[in-house]
């Protein structure tokens, strides 16, 4: 007791602070408990439906779900895009804890794809438009966070992309909201760029040199970790770029093709042919898959 009351003193006193101050403050605040630690009461009211339709309030609180586990994702991804001295045994270690998140991502889609009634689905939707998750800002941080700019490029646009900031008109994740013989760009599109390009060329520019890629290449491959580093890679790459996609897609086909025929989705984009990963090619570490493998992206399994 005595040695935590010195160390008390001692830490208070280098800050210039009066140490009786904090000690008497312990003495009157109130034991923690788990509710106002977890913020239950905030996130269990942080559901809005638009319908009366019981199943809508599953599609909103997955999609909280995922946009809490992709905040998992950028807590790992951000400590080693911003870490001055990173050991690679630790870099192994957050890259694994973002495919695990993946994991959780792929293994629990169920919930959307067998999880609401279809009809249901397919009429409260409709309220929802033009909203997609598309929009959703973190799922493209984690990609300039994790690669560079130039491999979200559409691949056969890659000669255009020179800057930054012309990059951004090249990007693969535009055929879905624009027509690039017209220029004309969907409302989801619009939206979003109002929203968030400024933010998101800001963050491009900031990650340039340190992204996750960047990272990985200035690891000699004489490093003991060169190895495991890779082998996550490659897993994080083909969970995230691969495996959730197909699931996602395949969620899509479930509600939205009927006797064959393609339903508009709420983003209005061409979505089967967008959503399939060996249309998008986004590919994080494209150094690290065979020729083989680059040419069958989306179509095998790890
Ligand atoms: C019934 C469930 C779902 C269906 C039918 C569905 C459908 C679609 C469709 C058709 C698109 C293409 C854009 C558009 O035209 O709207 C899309 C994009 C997207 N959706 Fe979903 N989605 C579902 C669930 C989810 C969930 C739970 C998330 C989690 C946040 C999500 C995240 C995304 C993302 C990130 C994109 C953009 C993907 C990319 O650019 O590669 N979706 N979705």
């Amino acid at each position: 007791m005595e040695d935590i009351i010195r160390q008390i003193e001692e830490k208070y006193t280098a800050l210039g602070q009066n140490p009786e101050t904090y000690l008497k403050g312990l003495l009157h605040s109130k034991p923690l408990n788990y509710w106002d630690y977890t913020q239950v009461d905030a996130l269990l009211n942080l559901q809005t439906p638009r319908t009366d339709f019981a199943d809508e309030m599953i599609f909103i609180i997955y999609h909280q779900v995922t946009e809490l586990m992709l905040r998992l994702i950028k807590h790992e991804i951000e400590q080693v895009v911003f870490s001055d001295k990173l050991n690679t045994d630790v870099f192994v270690e957050k890259i694994e804890r973002c495919s695990r998140y993946t994991e959780v991502l792929t293994s629990s889609f169920a919930v959307m794809s067998r999880g609401m009634n279809y009809e249901d689905y397919n009429k409260f939707r409709l309220s929802l438009a033009p909203a997609s998750g598309f929009q959703s800002v973190q799922f493209r941080e984690i990609e300039i966070y994790t690669t560079d700019l130039i491999n979200l490029v559409r691949y056969d646009l890659k000669d255009k992309a020179t800057t930054i900031e012309n990059s951004f008109d090249y990007l693969y994740w535009l055929d879905a909201g624009l027509d690039r013989k017209t220029g004309k760009k969907s409302l989801t599109l619009t939206q979003f760029e109002e929203r968030y390009l400024k933010q998101l060329i800001d963050l491009a520019n900031k990650c340039e040199t340190i992204n996750i890629f960047q990272k990985f290449t200035a690891v000699k491959t004489t490093d003991e970790n060169y190895k495991a580093l890779k082998t996550a890679l490659r897993k994080f790459d083909y969970l995230f770029n691969i495996k959730w996609p197909i699931v996602h897609l395949e969620t899509a086909e479930s509600y939205l093709i009927e006797k064959g025929m393609k339903r508009a989705a709420t983003g209005m984009s061409d979505w089967q042919k967008y959503l399939h990963p060996s249309y998008q090619r986004r590919i994080f570490f494209p150094n690290i898959w065979s020729e083989e493998e680059l040419k069958n992206w989306g179509n095998f399994v790890l």
